[in-house]
């Protein structure tokens, strides 16, 4: 367990935040006050940070000028299609401009090589994912996932994404969803497997974390059951995740699970703490239990 001591010997923290929402002005002002706590920190940036290419491109170019390493995970508001925003990319082509805009600003993407963590509590595989939703997570009683969309169009309780996230050129969300789960397990599959792993996610790999949503409903668009395993699968020491805006910390099969989401303005002002602060991943702060591994 790292000690005061350890931070003296320079070897950096991997840090985390999500939910950014740049398009507010005072979280625009949050962003603009995140700093390392040294100059070999690496950020974790678990997706949500603008709603326009502009927006995300200011946010992670700031970061990228700050810390030794960003890495970055697609939230659902990247993938919107605004009809405001001058880039008028839908789908695969929108997330593919995004990956390239991370490599103009050396920001780690999840089509990239994970990294390895080598700094104090490595060394680690950091993975950042993009794994999306599949409406695997339905209300009890409520079979199909066409059930359970129309139980959450008669409740009027409807992420907007089904609005502004499409999944061209694949047919669904799901469709789009299942890919990038095969995908990324293959990915996973061949890392280093001496090595355990951070993974992050912008959605929550498994269930659990969105039982206290105010709106159980609203839990079909915040994974899917295709993940559930994956902390332990892939051996991971902590899960970084953001969406439901729910920050706190869990543990499940003695593995952490950490909601670093700054979320709206209407949020955070209600919360005690500032706006902000960035949660340490590794090493793991001091008091919590060991992973059992
Ligand atoms: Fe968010
Ligand atoms: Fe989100």
């Amino acid at each position: 367990m790292a000690g005061p001591g350890d931070r003296a010997k320079g070897r950096g923290s991997l840090l985390a935040i999500s939910d950014l929402h740049v398009r507010h002005a005072e979280n625009g002002t949050v962003v603009e006050q995140l700093r390392p706590e040294s100059p070999e920190d690496w950020l974790l940036v678990a997706g949500d940070v603008g709603d326009t290419i502009a927006q995300v491109e200011w946010a992670l170019r700031l970061l990228a000028a700050r810390f030794a390493k960003v890495l970055w995970s697609p939230g659902n508001h990247e993938l919107w299609s605004l009809p405001t925003d001058p880039v008028p990319l839908r789908g695969v082509a929108r997330y593919a401009r995004l990956v390239e805009l991370c490599r103009e600003l050396g920001v780690v993407t999840p089509e990239d090589p994970y990294p390895v963590w080598e700094g104090l509590g490595g060394p680690v595989t950091v993975a950042p994912l993009f794994l999306l939703y599949d409406y695997s997570w339905r209300p009890e009683g409520l079979d199909t996932a066409q059930a359970a969309l129309a139980e959450a169009y008669r409740t009027g309780i409807v992420c907007t994404d089904e609005y502004l996230l499409h999944p061209d050129p694949y047919e669904s969300r799901s469709a789009w969803c299942t890919a990038r789960v095969a995908g990324t397990a293959r990915r996973l599959a061949e890392r280093d497997p001496a090595l355990p792993t951070v993974l992050m996610n912008h959605w929550p790999l498994c269930r659990e974390p969105t039982r206290i949503l105010r709106y159980p409903i609203f839990a079909q668009w915040c994974g899917t059951e295709a993940t559930a395993d994956w902390h332990r699968r892939f051996n991971a020491v902590a899960v970084v995740y953001g969406h439901l805006h729910i920050p706190r910390t869990t543990w499940y099969d003695g593995v952490r699970f950490e909601e670093v989401s700054v979320g709206y303005p209407r949020e955070w002002r209600r919360r005690s703490g500032l706006p902000g602060q960035l949660r340490r991943i590794l090493p793991a702060p001091a008091g919590l239990p060991p992973t059992a591994w």
